[in-house]
């Protein structure tokens, strides 16, 4: 049995790995060994059989008799141990949810009912490395991955609606503060049928500017509003999470040489954890609608297509119905009035699972088959 070490597993993504690991039974098939940067020595998390007590996730001695490293702790973690690892001799698998090794030339981004073959083909030749993807891109392709293995992709640009998760644990709480904070000042007049709405909204208004509301995370309100930057500037302007659309694409789908374009506006939303996209794809032909269904649905397991009509697209195709699940529907699809090679579409995913966990917890699958 491959014995794996689990580093950062008590945080929100490695705590969503846990319990995806817990149901499908995956410690069964493993010797897991659990890390901490803060508790060596105490005990483990129950995860339905017999473990050691916690080792330290910095001691390279501890983590070089490991056959599998398994990190959810963040960028900073893998730049400090990761290359001592190597240095020190290790060969064991690398499985990675930050993204400090992304890009690296000997690391594959899996995202394996997307790039299965590119995963296999990297196993052949010996690649050690495995790191999860942006959970946008990763999202997107769950949904439109079809359109991208038929080849049908010439272009296409998302405008996203991302979750508060997607900026950590932290954000979440401070989105319900906001939330709570704006209710709470106009309660009152909230509950007085003859209140006049105009004073409700300017009440409103003067708490999301004000200083008393917690904005410690997010540095603004995104309750009641939106933040359209996401991540970095880039020197081109684009922000690194529009930047990352195409690279990591591109890498996902193996064909960084020969690139698709994508592009478009990243939007962080008042949403939990499920982030959200509207897309519009320039089609390399103009292919029916019917067969653009079929294509995509019969994609993987998981993706949905949800027809384009109001009350099946407000029933399923919404961060409140996805939360928690791993389906990632994707509808809203038609022919834009630009012509027929242009397809809209809208899609929806909860970003700490296809975005996150799930990929990490399949590849950890595959290297055990
Ligand atoms: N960068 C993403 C976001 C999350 O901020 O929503 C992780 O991929």
């Amino acid at each position: 049995m491959k014995k794996v070490g689990f580093v950062g597993w008590r945080g929100m993504v490695g705590s969503v790995l846990m319990e995806r690991m817990i149901a499908e039974n995956d410690f069964a098939d493993i010797e897991p060994v659990f890390f901490s940067t803060s508790q060596v020595g105490q005990a483990g998390p129950n995860v339905g059989k017999d473990i050691p007590v916690l080792g330290d996730a910095k001691s390279i001695d501890e983590l070089r008799t490991l056959d599998v490293i398994v990190t959810c702790q963040g960028g900073d973690y893998t730049n400090e141990v990761y290359p001592k690892l190597r240095e020190a001799g290790w060969d064991g698998y690398w499985i990675d949810a930050a993204s400090a090794l992304r890009m690296a030339d000997n690391s594959v981004i899996v995202l394996d009912p997307v790039n299965r073959n590119v995963i296999d083909s990297a196993l052949d030749k010996g690649v050690k490395d495995y790191v999860g993807g942006n959970c946008t891109v990763s999202l997107m392709l769950m949904a439109l991955g079809g359109l991208f293995n038929e080849g049908l992709v010439e272009w296409a640009s998302a405008q996203t609606y991302q979750a508060a998760s997607g900026a950590g644990a932290q954000n979440m709480r401070e989105l319900i503060a906001q939330m709570g904070k704006i209710h709470g000042d106009v309660a009152d007049k909230l509950g007085d049928p003859s209140s006049a709405i105009l004073d409700i909204d300017s009440q409103v208004a003067a708490t999301m500017r004000s200083s008393d509301l917690p904005t410690e995370h997010f540095g603004h309100s995104l309750a009641g509003s939106l933040l359209p930057w996401i991540d970095k500037e880039m020197e081109n302007g684009q922000s690194k999470e529009e930047w990352k659309a195409q690279a990591e694409t591109n890498k996902i789908l193996g064909r960084a040489a020969d690139p698709i374009a994508l592009d478009g506006t990243c939007v962080r939303i008042g949403a939990m954890r499920c982030h959200a996209q509207a897309l519009t794809v320039k089609l390399t032909r103009d292919v029916p609608l019917d067969e653009i269904y079929e294509i995509i649905g019969k994609a993987n397991d998981w993706v949905k297509v949800v027809p384009n009509e109001k009350e099946a697209t407000l029933r399923d195709l919404t961060p409140t119905t996805v939360t928690g699940t791993l389906s990632v529907p994707v509808g809203r699809l038609r022919k834009l009035n630009m012509g027929g090679e242009y397809l809209n579409a809208f899609t929806v995913g909860d970003q700490l699972l296809w975005g996150a966990a799930e990929p990490l917890r399949r590849m950890l699958r595959i290297l055990m088959e």
